[in-house]
């Protein structure tokens, strides 16, 4: 039997630069199911449909098709109808979209199958805000990995700077807010922590404690 480790919390606290380096050292597969969204937040961006629950939303998932690959290096290649989008996805813009469009229930059912296929047939890591308790709720390890929204915006920010990107401090954190907000009250699979899941702050760790701080949870729970 694959063995899963559900790792939920808020936009920003480094969910997924930390999981990805606690799989390579577990040898497990990292899976970061924020980029689901992400990818039918581009598609109904491109085609011209809002993010709200709609008909046209569910005509866009009956004409969509989302999948996960991995590349040599091991690293998760999202497919939007066979194109590449892992780099188009990665924009404030795009974040929001993908907070907004995570709300339709259609949304979240039509990548529920995905998402647990992906764990039938690997050990995994994956990454959520409803891992724990609406995708995966049998993992044997659940972490809910937190840090205060200052934290989590400053570590943005310096995220984007380093890409070359013009952001301003406090835009990030009022998007990190305001994300916080409707993650955390929509009516479908709202983030929380889950059942029986270890709490994981890191506003005062740093990104090595982090993992290291990972790794020993999930060592202690296998
Ligand atoms: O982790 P991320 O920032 O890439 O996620 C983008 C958005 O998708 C975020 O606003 C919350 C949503 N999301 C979700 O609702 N459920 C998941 N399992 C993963 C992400």
């Amino acid at each position: 039997m694959s063995i899963a480790i559900a790792l939920d919390g808020p936009a920003g606290a480094g969910k997924s630069s930390i999981a990805k380096r606690a799989a390579k050292a577990l040898d497990y597969i990292y899976v970061d199911t924020g980029a689901l969204y992400r990818t039918i937040g581009l598609a109904a961006t491109r085609k011209g449909v809002e993010p709200v629950d709609s008909p046209e939303v569910n005509q866009l998932l009956s004409e969509i098709n989302v999948d996960l690959t991995f590349n040599e290096a091991g690293e998760q290649i999202v497919l939007l109808d066979g194109e590449d989008v892992s780099g188009l996805i990665r924009t404030p813009e795009a974040s929001m979209t993908a907070s907004k469009i995570s709300q339709i229930p259609a949304v979240r059912a039509y990548l529920l199958d995905l998402q647990r296929n992906m764990a039938k047939n690997h050990n995994v890591i994956m990454d959520g805000r409803d891992i724990g308790t609406v995708v995966l709720p049998d993992a044997q390890v659940k972490i809910f990995l937190t840090a205060s929204p200052e934290a989590r915006a400053g570590r943005r920010y310096k995220e984007l700077v380093e890409k070359g990107m013009d952001v301003k401090y406090e835009d990030i954190l009022q998007d990190v807010i305001t994300r916080d907000y409707s993650d955390t009250h929509r009516e479908t699979s709202p983030l929380k922590p889950a059942e029986g899941c270890v709490i994981v702050d890191t506003t005062e760790l740093d990104f090595e404690q982090s993992v290291e701080k990972i790794i020993s949870v999930i060592k202690e729970n296998i």
